[in-house]
């Protein structure tokens, strides 16, 4: 169990499913149950918290917890190198260690022979609180060092965090059980970790990075940093993978751009990167300066997060005619730029979170996502903060704005005949890259096209002519035929774009493309009963019902004949060209099989119009099993799937 727990956690390269993982450590519960003789103190068993404690013990840490300088531009950095060149008295580049800073909390873990015996926070730097039981319950922490000759001591340094998966789940968990959630992972993790009753902590997926050192004794210290990384993933402590050695300044700007692109991507928050001189023996040579080190600095990316005050609450409407409430908030610098409203999702949304006008709230812009509203800062509230209410009518075209008991979005009634603002959203999503994909159509144009009623559907834009075009605001006759170039261009298109821009109701891109390789045809679909459509591999009675009400308005169906006579058109008829024998079945494919991997084996069932899943379930037309075939086969025989080996997938293949 602990191998397992050292591939998934150091190696980040699993070696068996949860589920497998599950079954061993209760087995284990049970040998140690019936041989007590045998349970360890580092028995995996041994995770999952003890009786809450009354507080915190103190502890004072025998090498002081530093903290480090903040850079925040190139021009910091080049100063930084600048002062560690000086410093050391050298001409050459200096070799730099770089890696992440997380966004969690600091730990010491003592070792002793080998063994955790005590973990404490950083506190002030010099005594922290001793949360021993608490990070014992952490899988990623190892409680024993996967060595035969342990140093006597070693404090391992690094940071505690949740993943932003495990945040997530926890949040939905919080709120399925009317608990406050957290604001971001850091607080999570700090909350999560400084329970006085562990066995709370030990429910809550927290992980570890080491990335520093503070006593070793009984052993020689690693020449670098990076040599001390690599023994630590040795000693089976969990080492991020996102670290590298560079030289000089240029080698450190170009990990901060890297991680810049990467950062989204990332299971985790940072906050910056950080760079360290690589050699231990000139970090000695630097020293500190105050509390923190000259041979280390963080280079920060700009905050996700900022204070702003919320002005007003209005609503913003879509175009299905979801009404989104949106704060709008004193201008204020987060995430590297001015923002100036921000997202509260629904009603529902505005109630949980308690946001009202007047406060002062968090404010949060991660990457290129749009701008959303975290909490609000109770301590601030004023006493005339206001609460928000729901306009009975929509504030476009004044149609009454309805909200269907079991749903949490509120819509305005009035369609896209009435609402324009709800043409112009179906507009610009027809227009949109994955839809139609009409380069240089934006929102600017579908405002003013539709304010002075030059068009009103779709198929109005194909219509449009230069002067048209050229009388609105900031278009030249030039882009106006660049308008008009683009629109021509997206007339050649593909079925399933052309049914994603129709802007059906949970009619997504995925969903589009199914419903086309599934009819081959627009006719085929417009004329699909709900039975037919519930056929279709992920399609179930809501979808299908909005598809069948979409194709039952005679408007629709108008629409698409007027696009189609504008001269839209796809390749139609799915076995023009080649024979699709497995049209419309879903195969599921496991074990090994005698000659085609499991890819190639995918690849010619979709090239024959068939489409392979993960999971067995009841839509499964065929299980493809080969060798050690596992618990996808026993459930097809539960369900009476048909079973094939090579031989038949390759004869299904071939026939037709
Ligand atoms: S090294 C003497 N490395 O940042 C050097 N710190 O401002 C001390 N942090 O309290 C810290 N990632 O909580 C270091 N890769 C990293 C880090 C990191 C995050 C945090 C840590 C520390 C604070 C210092």
């Amino acid at each position: 169990m602990n191998r397992h727990n050292y591939a998934y956690y150091v190696l980040d390269n699993p070696t068996i499913p949860d589920a497998e993982y599950d079954k061993l450590f209760r087995e284990l519960q049970a040998l140690e149950q019936t041989h007590p003789e045998l349970a360890s103190s580092d028995s995996p068993t041994q995770r999952v918290g003890a009786a809450p404690l009354p507080q915190f013990a103190q502890v004072t840490h025998s090498v002081p917890m530093l903290s480090l300088g903040n850079a925040f531009d190139d021009s910091d950095i080049i100063a930084f190198d600048r002062r560690v060149k000086d410093g050391l008295k050298l001409d050459g580049s200096v070799a730099y260690a770089t890696e992440l800073k997380f966004d969690g909390l600091a730990i010491n873990l003592r070792y002793e022979d080998g063994i955790l015996v005590q973990a404490a926070t950083r506190g002030d730097g010099a005594t922290g609180e001793n949360v021993t039981v608490n990070i014992r319950t952490v899988h990623a922490i190892p409680l024993r060092l996967r060595t035969a000759h342990p140093p006597r001591v070693l404090d391992v340094r690094g940071e505690v965090l949740m993943f932003k998966a495990d945040f997530a789940k926890l949040n939905a968990r919080q709120r399925d059980v009317g608990q406050k959630e957290f604001a971001n992972p850091r607080n999570a993790a700090a909350g999560s970790l400084r329970q006085l009753d562990s066995r709370i902590t030990a429910r809550r997926a927290l992980r570890f990075f080491s990335y520093g050192i503070g006593l070793l004794d009984g052993a020689d210290m690693p020449p670098s940093h990076s040599a001390l990384l690599d023994w630590y993933a040795e000693l089976g402590l969990p080492v991020c993978g996102e670290r590298a050695v560079v030289e000089g300044a240029d080698g450190l700007l170009a990990f901060f751009h890297g991680i810049g692109n990467k950062r989204a991507s990332l299971p985790y928050e940072i906050d910056g990167v950080v760079y360290k001189v690589n050699r231990l023996d000139q970090q000695r040579a630097l020293g500190f300066v105050s509390r923190a080190p000259r041979w280390a600095i963080a280079h920060k990316f700009p905050a996700e997060e900022a204070l702003t005050v919320v002005q007003g609450i209005e609503v913003q409407v879509g175009r299905t005619g979801a009404i989104t409430p949106v704060a709008r908030l004193a201008p204020v610098f987060v995430g590297g730029v001015t923002v100036t409203n921000a997202t509260l999702h629904n009603e529902d949304e505005v109630r949980r979170k308690d946001i009202r006008i007047g406060d002062t709230v968090i404010v949060r812009r991660a990457g290129d996502v749009i701008p959303e509203v975290v909490a609000f800062v109770p301590e601030a509230r004023p006493a005339d903060a206001r609460e928000f209410t729901m306009p009975s009518v929509c504030p476009v075209c004044g149609s009454p704005i309805v909200r269907p008991e079991d749903e949490a979005i509120a819509r305005c009634s009035g369609g896209w005949i009435k609402c324009a603002a709800q043409r112009k959203g179906g507009l610009l999503h027809f227009v949109s890259r994955r839809a139609m994909d009409v380069e240089g159509l934006g929102d600017q144009l579908i405002e003013q096209l539709v304010d002075k009623h030059i068009i009103t559907t779709a198929a109005d834009l194909y219509k449009l002519g230069v002067t048209a075009l050229a009388g609105l605001d900031r278009m030249a006759d030039r882009s106006a035929q660049n308008v008009l170039t683009a629109l021509e261009k997206s007339k050649k298109t593909a079925l399933a774009r052309f049914i994603y821009a129709l802007g059906i109701r949970h009619v997504g891109e995925a969903t589009a493309k199914e419903l086309a390789r599934h009819f081959g045809s627009m006719d085929a679909l417009t004329q699909a009963t709900e039975a037919q459509l519930l056929e279709v591999s992920d399609i179930g009675p809501v979808v299908a019902r909005s598809i069948v009400a979409f194709f039952s308005d005679s408007l629709n169906i108008e629409l698409i004949e007027q696009l189609r006579a504008a001269g839209i058109h796809w390749p139609e008829g799915v076995s023009e060209s080649k024979p699709k024998p497995l049209l419309g079945k879903t195969f599921v494919l496991t074990g090994t099989l005698p000659t085609l991997t499991r890819d190639a084996a995918a690849e010619m069932i979709e090239a024959a119009g068939g489409k392979v899943a993960g999971s067995v379930s009841r839509k499964t037309s065929c299980v493809v099993a080969g060798e050690e075939a596992g618990s996808k086969l026993v459930k097809a025989q539960e369900l009476g799937i048909t079973v094939l080996d090579e031989a038949a997938l390759r004869a299904l293949l071939k026939s037709d």
